[in-house]
């Protein structure tokens, strides 16, 4: 799979209701210009999906994702969405183990793992999260959390599908808090992924890793010019459009 990099992904969380979303893509859709030298995604709340598809049009170069798949394809599973459902309705990306699932809501990795392949069955590229809190970061433990976070993907995943999904790597504490990591920090978070990804795959440095946690206009181009920075994952900034479209054009 070869997609194009850099990747700038916003992740509206539980944002934006149809009316809402169509009204940012009315304003970011004026203010971005089609451009194949950067692939773009926004993860609205799966409720605003069909609104997104709307207001895209014939918008080809913006994709769109859900935010979450629950790793069945249906069955009794209230206030669930499956990966085929997610397809249908015009996902093309989902996020797998987002910290908010992880920490808020108990996901465990097996779990996280199961979902990624849910979504590749449908058809749909899952980003997969993973990342550190502060005092397992402080205790010296982030290789061990990325490891642990990233075993049973690597468990499940033969290595071609392996190659055909994303990484972002998502540092708890700087998610939402407006303390970014340093472009070091990521760098060496991303490193480590990739050395574990070069274990299993002949060419690691394909497979885009994302770094995730208050990233803004002011401080994107830093971090997409950090070694194995790939792209990012924005939450608060992807809300407004004026700021998506100034961390798209970077
Ligand atoms: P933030 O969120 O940009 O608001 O820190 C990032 C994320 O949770 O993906």
């Amino acid at each position: 799979m070869s997609v194009a990099t850099p990747v700038i992904a916003g992740n509206w969380k539980m944002h934006k209701g149809p009316a809402a979303t169509r009204a940012f893509f009315d304003t970011f859709l004026e203010l971005s210009p089609h451009r194949t030298d950067r692939t773009v995604i926004v993860f609205p709340p799966a409720l605003s999906l069909a609104a997104a598809v709307a207001a895209l049009g014939d918008r080809s170069d913006i994709a769109l994702g859900v935010q979450d798949v629950h790793w069945e394809v249906e069955g009794a599973f209230t206030g669930d969405i499956s990966a085929p459902m997610a397809a249908e309705a015009g996902a093309a990306w989902a996020l797998a183990g987002h910290s908010e699932r992880r920490h808020g809501l108990g996901e465990l990795p097996e779990t996280v793992a199961r979902k990624a392949i849910a979504a590749r069955r449908a058809g749909i590229t899952p980003i997969l999260c993973v990342g550190e809190t502060l005092e397992e970061r402080e205790d010296g433990r982030l290789e061990s959390v990325l490891d642990h976070q990233l075993a049973p993907v690597l468990r499940h995943f033969e290595d071609a599908e392996l190659a055909a999904v994303l990484f972002a790597y998502e540092p708890v504490w700087a998610i939402g808090t407006g303390r970014t990591a340093t472009p070091a920090d990521a760098s060496a978070a991303h490193a480590h992924l990739r050395r574990r990804l070069g274990e299993r795959l002949a060419d690691p440095a394909a497979v885009p890793i994302l770094y995730g946690g208050s990233v803004k206009p002011a401080n994107v181009r830093e971090l997409l010019a950090a070694p194995d920075v790939d792209g990012v994952l924005v939450g608060g900034a992807s809300l407004d459009p004026q700021s998506f479209a100034a961390l798209v054009a970077g």
